[in-house]
């Protein structure tokens, strides 16, 4: 099996350029947020704190999450419910980041995760997927931009959806996110040593895929 791992900060455009490049390879696309972010939006609902360790823990025996390839895009369902949409708000984005602190909710998720990577040619994106979920990957891809150029980015988006937002909120977002990816326990976010790193700050989308996929194919 092929597998491809793509790690990075929030907002260097991993999903969508991960997606596309999926598509065109013929792997299926794995996005390990969503099964973060499916847990922290149960913790929200269920009225507790994304960031107590035991509460998380107490809710995991109430969890099933089923990931489905539904005409080639990935759907996650929570207990029966399909949430790829309700999971995308920054709200979730941030009890994600939470939830993934504890050491738990990681080993809840590794064999899963594991689990996709066996039974077919993947290409996975997340935090930890080069470090600890798939460390014999065939190749593994550190993509990222600075903090600035992705809070730019992430502003469009928000604009462009139609929601209210500030560039210094939205930069301030996403160095706290940083921050708690990168300095839990815990399968922190780091580049593993063999990974390359793709850096797409000074360029722009299309050229962004252009060079990780000339990256991947160069490595497969
Ligand atoms: O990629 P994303 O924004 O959907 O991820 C949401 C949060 O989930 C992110 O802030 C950290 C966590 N996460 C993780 O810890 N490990 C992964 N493999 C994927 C996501």
């Amino acid at each position: 099996m092929i597998s491809v791992a793509i790690d990075g900060p929030s907002g260097a455009g991993k999903s969508s350029m991960a997606k596309r490049l999926a598509a065109d390879l013929g792997y299926t696309y794995v996005d390990t947020g969503a099964m973060y972010r499916s847990i922290g939006l149960y913790t929200l609902r269920q009225g507790k704190d994304p960031a107590d360790a035991a509460a998380v823990e107490a809710l995991l025996p109430q969890i099933h999450l089923d990931i489905r390839v539904e005409e080639g895009t990935q759907h996650i369902y929570l207990n029966g419910e399909d949430v790829s949409e309700a999971i995308r708000t920054e709200e979730c984005g941030m009890a994600a980041s939470a939830v993934a602190a504890h050491p738990a909710v990681r080993a809840f998720l590794l064999d899963t995760q594991r689990d996709l990577a066996a039974r077919q040619d993947v290409l996975m994106d997340g935090r930890d997927i080069g470090t600890v979920v798939l460390p014999h990957a065939t190749v593994k891809i550190f993509l990222t931009a600075t903090p600035e150029a992705r809070a730019t980015r992430r502003l469009a988006e928000l604009r462009q959806k139609g929601q209210p937002a500030e560039y210094d909120k939205v930069l301030a977002d996403i160095r706290q996110r940083d921050y708690q990816d990168s300095h839990r326990a815990v399968a922190p976010l780091r580049q593993a040593e063999d990974a390359i790193l793709v850096d797409t700050s000074e360029i722009g989308i299309d050229e962004s895929f252009a060079l990780l996929k000339k990256t991947v194919l160069e490595n497969i």
